[in-house]
């Protein structure tokens, strides 16, 4: 009875651990966009992604809009540029789906996310990047993947993304930079089509990939990140391969709003981004900030690694990644278990039967 108990027990708490890597996959440069992805479909039931993308979709876009968004969207393709453009065609082709659905999709993504960022160096000058990604989308769980871009055969940058998504919110550059991207509060897809299409700015997660692609080293990745339109206010943390190379910039759709960077020789050794700005309280119900600075304070600045910068990162979230530009291989990226596993009657029934049966 009682080893059928423990049995019990332990398959309970292996159930609210079970953390899992991702897919990784291998996507060349040198393809053209159009076919680049379709690594994407030999690993990914075709079906299984169709109904996904709806799922996002229908829970994302009223379903009036999305019927009157179609042609809209479609007759807007021609203004994407590459090799997006091409990418969104391909994966259009191969998922047998409607290319304005792809687009939408790569839109719908883009809607408000609960992320934390934290960029932090160590006593030894060695700098680390974590980052929580969040979506009201559960499906989105079975769709993370890693992803790794090629380029004359090496690895040109990785990052970590969901199975249709051309752009990049986690990635790393190696040997030069990692970069987060969190949503702003105020995130309204409306605004950010019109602005993407009337205006001709970049989507934020395709300014990453860009900058991923190109930026020469830190600073350059700041600059780029700082000073290039995109189509809404975001939060990009970015972490480099020195002491004191690291920062949280506060983007305005045109420009930096705040550039907030690691300050060791001051204590500043950490750095905490969630969804708002950092100089303000944030809202008195969402507590995140203040508990992964706790979580800092308490692990402190000698025994800070990629390790403990997981730990301090636990909460309900979609994906973790733990990143430092530094040591590329050690890119390391964790789909985390689903909330509704964390039903806060489960630790109340472990402590009642660990009672009941083992101290009664
Ligand atoms: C994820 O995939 C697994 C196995 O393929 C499936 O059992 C589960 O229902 C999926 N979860 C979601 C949220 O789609
Ligand atoms: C991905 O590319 C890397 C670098 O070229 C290579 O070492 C690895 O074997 C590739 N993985 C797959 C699954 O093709
Ligand atoms: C963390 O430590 C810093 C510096 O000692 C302090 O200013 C801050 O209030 C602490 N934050 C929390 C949440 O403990």
């Amino acid at each position: 009875m009682r080893a059928s108990l423990l049995l019990l027990l332990l398959g309970l708490v292996s159930a609210v651990r079970a953390d899992f890597a991702p897919l990784t996959l291998n996507i060349s440069l040198d393809e053209e966009p159009e076919v680049r992805w379709t690594p994407l479909i030999k690993v990914f039931d075709v079906d299984y992604l169709k109904k996904a993308a709806a799922q996002v979709i229908d829970s994302t876009v009223p379903k009036w809009v999305h019927q009157a968004l179609k042609p809209v969207v479609e007759a807007l393709e021609k203004y994407i540029p590459q090799p997006y453009a091409g990418e969104i065609r391909g994966l259009a082709s191969h998922f047998g789906g409607s290319l304005s659905d792809v687009i939408i999709l790569n839109f719908a993504y883009e809607i408000s996310a609960f992320c934390t960022s934290i960029v932090a160096q160590d006593t030894n000058g060695h700098v680390y990047h974590g980052r929580n990604l969040d979506y009201p989308h559960p499906v989105l769980r079975n769709l993370t993947l890693n992803v790794v871009f090629l380029k004359n055969g090496e690895v040109a940058y990785r990052g970590t993304s969901f199975a249709g998504y051309v752009g990049l919110w986690t990635g790393q550059s190696p040997n030069k930079f990692t970069v987060s991207g969190d949503h702003e509060r105020w995130w309204n897809w409306w605004k950010n089509v019109v602005s993407a299409f009337l205006l001709r700015r970049s989507p934020v997660s395709w300014l990453v990939r860009e900058t991923l692609e190109e930026a020469a080293d830190f600073e350059d990745a700041v600059m780029r990140l700082s000073k290039i339109p995109i189509i809404t206010g975001v939060y990009y943390i970015v972490g480099g391969v020195r002491g004191g190379e690291g920062a949280v910039i506060t983007r305005d759709r045109t420009g930096p709003a705040d550039i907030w960077p690691l300050d060791p020789l001051n204590g500043g050794w950490y750095r905490v981004e969630t969804n708002f700005d950092h100089w303000r309280p944030p809202p008195a119900r969402d507590h995140r900030r203040e508990a992964a600075n706790k979580m800092l304070n308490a692990t402190g600045q000698a025994r800070i690694n990629m390790e403990t910068l997981y730990q301090a990162s636990m909460e309900h979230t979609v994906y973790t990644t733990t990143m430092s530009a530094a040591a590329p291989e050690k890119y390391n990226t964790l789909v985390r278990p689903e909330v509704t596993i964390l039903n806060p009657t489960l630790p109340a029934l472990l402590v009642f039967f660990f009672l009941k049966y083992f101290v009664l």
